[in-house]
């Protein structure tokens, strides 16, 4: 497991996505409204719409695309769908910085956050 500041929480505005990318890795991080950040998979498990482009309601992103509701806590797509998007940690230091946590070493020196 390695940890990537992939920013700082002051650049993480409020129930919107940013997308962070790494390799072929793209994620979707969202600030939520009690301050903590998710990370998910930015890809929705129906038809692949962009999560980081959804509408955040308390701790769930709806897809862009139809709708579906996903937890960002646990990625779980919500019922009367099915599904999953894989989850990622994220902890917020002390100075405000934002750090992912991935499985593997990325590889990649072009990481980027948008
Ligand atoms: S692509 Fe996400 S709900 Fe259809």
């Amino acid at each position: 497991m390695i940890d990537v500041v992939v920013g700082h929480i002051s650049e993480f505005p409020a129930r919107r996505g940013r997308v962070f990318r790494m390799g072929e890795l793209e994620l979707a991080l969202f600030r939520l409204s009690d301050g903590e950040v998710k990370a998910v998979e930015n890809r929705c498990p129906h038809k692949h719409g962009k999560l980081s482009e959804g509408i955040v309601c308390d701790r769930h992103v709806y897809c862009p695309l139809h709708d579906w509701r996903i937890d960002l806590a646990d990625g779980l797509v919500q019922a009367p769908d099915d599904g999953c998007v894989a989850t990622y940690p994220v902890t917020v230091d002390a100075s405000g910085n934002v750090m992912l946590s991935l499985a593997a070493p990325p590889g990649s020196p072009d990481a980027k956050v948008s």
